[in-house]
Parts: structure tokens; C-alpha cells; sequence
């Protein structure tokens, strides 16, 4: 099986990201700190959100990071939305696009576009409870661990090469709330971390197994 990389080589220099969101955007707020105190070589190049009061966007501003907000009902179909999406990250010489709470299913076409340069995180372990409310799906369900999953994004919802996992314990009194902070807050590491490893060239894919390769000594 061949291996693809998914960015060559560590080049020195810093990732460029783009990251797309709809909501609060405290995976976002992760990633700002982080790149401000030096601990993700990366930068956030883009903010681009489908939501005009998207908190997210307001995030970015504050780091000085370009924030946009296209209205998808500007657009004929969610496709010429995200070609419009596509120029504007073009522009600004994106290599990874970064799902932050972005609420929309990406077309065929992006995914294409942009083949293992997207990321998502999701508040479950998959394959287990895609798609929405997923915290909610765990508890209903009865689990007594659940968590969260990186991953490159493919045609499915929630079904692309996993990246990293990390477990997050199901407490007996949990609500969907405190079960979804619980997860939240191991999700804004792990999302570092993967980020990190792609930005390190540490990522290879062979099929849909996502090996991680040893740190250089
Ligand atoms: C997170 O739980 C993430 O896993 C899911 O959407 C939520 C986004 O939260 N995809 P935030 O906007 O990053 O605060």
C-alpha cells in the first residue's frame, strides 16, 4: 500500500492555516493561544465563518487574524459558496483547512479541492455517534467512555482517516452539559496536537490508517 505524505517535510516554517466556523469558536481560541505563545508551528492565516454573528469571528479579529463573513445565501449552491471560500483561502496561501464548529457538510468538490488538508474534531470517539449532538447520542446510548477524534475530512460525515483520539470518561450524573465540557476541554489539546504532527510532517496516510512517524532526535 502506498503511503501518502501529508505534508512532506518539516520545513522550518510555520503551516499556514485556514480555519472555518460557525459558532463560539473556542477550538479557535485553542489554536490562537497556542500559535501566539509559540507552541504550534503554525499561524492562522483566515478566519472565514457561514454565520454572520459567529463569535468566532470576533475571536480572530482580536489576534488580528483577516476574519470573513460569506453568507451562503449569497451564493446559488453550497458549491459556488465554497469555491468562494476556496479563492479567499487560496489567497491567503492556506495548506490546512481547520474545521472549528463549522456546522456545514463540505461538498464532493471541496473535498476534492482540498484531499487530506482538512481537519475536523468531533466530541466522540468514532465511528461511534456522527453527525450532530453527538454528546447527547453517547449519553442516550449509555456509554461509560466516550471522547473525541481528529481526522482528515472525506466525502462522509464524520468518516475520514482518524487522526488522534483521546478518551473522555462518562460521569453518572453527567448531562449533556457537563459531559460536552468535559470533552470540550480535552478537545482543544488533542486538536493541538494533531495540528502540531501535520505542521511536523509527522503524518502519514496508507489507506485510511493515519501513522504517526517518530519525532527526528
Ligand atoms: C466542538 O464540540 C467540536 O467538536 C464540534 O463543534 C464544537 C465546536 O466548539 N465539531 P467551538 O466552536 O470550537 O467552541
Amino acid at each position: 500500500m502506498t503511503a501518502t505524505a501529508t505534508r512532506p517535510e518539516d520545513s522550518g516554517r510555520p503551516l499556514v492555516l485556514g480555519v472555518l466556523a460557525s459558532g463560539r469558536g473556542s477550538n479557535l481560541q485553542a489554536i490562537l493561544d497556542a500559535v501566539e505563545v509559540g507552541r504550534l508551528r503554525a499561524r492562522v492565516a483566515l478566519v472565514v465563518s457561514d454565520r454572520r454573528g459567529a463569535y468566532a469571528l470576533e475571536r480572530a479579529r482580536r489576534h488580528g487574524v483577516p476574519a470573513v463573513h460569506l453568507s451562503p445565501r449569497d451564493y446559488p449552491d453550497r458549491e459556488a459558496w465554497e469555491r468562494a471560500v476556496a479563492e479567499r483561502l487560496d489567497d491567503h496561501g492556506v495548506e490546512l483547512v481547520v474545521l472549528a464548529g463549522f456546522m456545514r457538510l463540505l461538498t464532493p468538490w471541496f473535498v476534492r479541492r482540498y484531499r487530506n488538508r482538512v481537519m475536523n474534531i468531533h466530541p466522540a470517539l468514532l465511528p461511534a455517534f456522527p453527525g450532530v449532538d453527538a454528546q447527547r447520542q453517547a449519553l442516550e446510548y449509555g456509554v461509560k467512555v466516550s471522547g473525541c477524534t481528529v481526522h482528515f475530512v472525506d466525502e462522509g460525515v464524520d468518516t475520514g482517516p482518524i487522526i488522534l483520539q483521546a478518551a473522555v470518561p462518562v460521569a453518572e450524573g453527567d448531562t449533556v452539559e457537563t459531559l460536552s465540557a468535559r470533552i470540550l476541554e480535552r478537545e482543544h489539546r488533542l486538536y493541538l496536537e494533531a495540528i502540531q504532527l501535520y505542521a511536523l510532517g509527522r503524518l502519514r496516510l496508507e489507506g485510511r490508517r493515519v501513522r504517526i512517524l517518530e519525532e527526528e532526535t
